[in-house]
């Protein structure tokens, strides 16, 4: 049985209030599972790694789902509540280009924007959404930078709920803003930040029957945990040496170290990766949090960055991915913009492609590399969060050498230029693209 609990004053609720924070002191809840006690015999690992196998031959709408099948490890929702598109079961490639570039021999990307709305929220959003089925709410909501409002009204859609999306107006992209629209999400736009929408949504929600489906819901936070699990089975449950995560609002990362945690205590794995977190340098609070206050406390910050679902300022989650930052001894970086337009070029180069804030993994991995924290040999697992068409904007802007405004190393510096693949408009005549063509062939 799963319990909730608060993560600073260990209260043990037995439901959360309807902003998720601790009645007595306001921190956050997280589930616990008080069965799996060291010695107390919850699971087999044999037994519960064959069953997962078995599953994925399975015709059961929930065993399909890469998040219902592990849910053994998951909160207990009846399946009549369940909402499922068919979530996880993400790839998990190999990155050859990205490897050399950035000096590993074993680099690999689990590409959680392969999932039904293109980012990695649908794996915690078809969980929470489902709580709030069984709990009977006809509306839910959430503040978003774009990839949960836009997993949000999907799944609302499907579970027959109302859904209502606060996003800043401006900054966000709109590939996510009309995925919105279309699952038919009443969708606010605004005038503000991602923390001034958070802002209002916690003051909506004690004043309204409106279930919150942000990743302080806990329930959200289960859900994502099962990319790590799925990955530990992609990988044979071989952990990799390191997992590298982009950090927002902190909740991927507190998932997929919690995941780790758990799946270590219950020794479905026999060492634990490092899980290391990168922030955009614009919207840094994490990283200055362990660096200049030795995680102690966070300075709420005015983000800005063009990795827009990571431009948030005062991250919710900050004291769960500071515990399993600490737990599996990983690291935090900080990225500069170019380094993150190159690092996306760099992942589309190799075929696979990304969206800008996925591209802080490998951007990060670089700078991590070169201080040493990863050696050559280690192997890496980079979490890609989201699709490359959410925001083809930006992609285009970089190809086309407009993307920051002339800033240093745009468009002189030679590996930026090297990416760099504008679009030719020629005239409608094969001498003209034959020309493009040889040109090409001897550069
Ligand atoms: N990558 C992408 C593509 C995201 O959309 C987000 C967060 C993150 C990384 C960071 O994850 O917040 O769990 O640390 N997007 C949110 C949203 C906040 O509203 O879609 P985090």
């Amino acid at each position: 049985m799963a319990r909730l609990r608060c993560i600073a004053c260990g209260a043990t609720p037995d439901s959360a209030a309807a902003d998720f924070r601790c009645t007595s002191c306001a921190d956050l809840l997280e589930f616990i599972f008080p069965g799996w006690a060291p010695g107390a015999g919850a699971f087999e690992p044999a037994v519960l790694k064959a069953l997962w196998l078995a599953r994925r031959t399975s015709r059961e709408a929930l065993d399909q789902s890469g998040v219902w099948r592990f849910r053994e490890l998951l909160p207990h929702i009846p399946a009549e509540h369940a909402i499922t598109l068919r979530e996880g079961n993400t790839p998990l490639y190999e990155m050859p280009r990205c490897a050399r570039v950035a000096g590993v021999q074993n680099l690999r990307a689990k590409h959680q924007g392969m999932n039904p709305t293109a980012s990695f929220k649908d794996t915690g959003m078809t969980f929470a959404a489902s709580s709030a089925h069984q709990k009977k709410f006809k509306w839910v909501a959430c503040a978003s930078t774009g990839n949960t409002s836009a997993s949000m009204a999907a799944y609302a859609a499907r579970g027959g709920m109302h859904s209502l999306v606060l996003i800043p107006d401006g900054k966000i992209s709109w590939g996510k803003l009309s995925q919105s629209l279309d699952y038919g999400a009443l969708t606010c736009q605004l005038r503000s930040d991602f923390d001034g929408c958070v802002r209002i949504l916690n003051e909506l929600v004690r004043q309204k029957p409106v279930y919150l489906l942000n990743s302080v819901n806990p329930y959200r936070i289960e859900g994502q945990k099962t990319a790590a699990i799925e990955l530990m089975e992609q990988l044979g449950w071989e952990p990799p040496d390191h997992i590298i995560v982009p950090g927002g609002n902190l909740g991927n990362s507190s998932a997929i170290g919690k995941a780790l945690l758990e799946m270590h205590e219950l020794r479905l794995i026999s060492r634990l990766p490092k899980l290391s977190i990168i922030q955009a340098q614009g919207a840094n609070p994490f990283y200055r949090s362990v660096k200049e206050f030795g995680g102690k406390k966070i300075e709420p910050m005015t983000a800005d960055t063009l990795a827009t679902a990571i431009r948030i300022g005062n991250p919710a989650s900050w004291k769960k991915a500071l515990r399993v930052l600490q737990a599996t001894g990983g690291e935090v970086g900080e990225v500069s913009e170019i380094e993150i337009a190159v690092a996306k070029a760099e992942i589309g180069a190799d075929g696979i492609g990304c969206e800008p804030a996925s591209a802080v993994t490998l951007a990060g991995l670089k700078k991590l590399r070169q201080r040493g924290f990863v050696k050559a040999g280690e192997a890496v697992v980079l979490i890609l969060t989201g699709h490359l068409l959410k925001d083809p904007d930006f992609t285009i802007k970089f190809h086309r050498g407009d993307l920051l405004g002339g800033a240093p190393g745009e468009t002189e510096n030679a590996q930026t230029k090297y990416l760099q693949r504008a679009p030719l408009v020629l005239d409608a005549n094969l001498g003209a693209v034959i020309a493009v063509l040889d040109a090409a062939e001897r550069s």
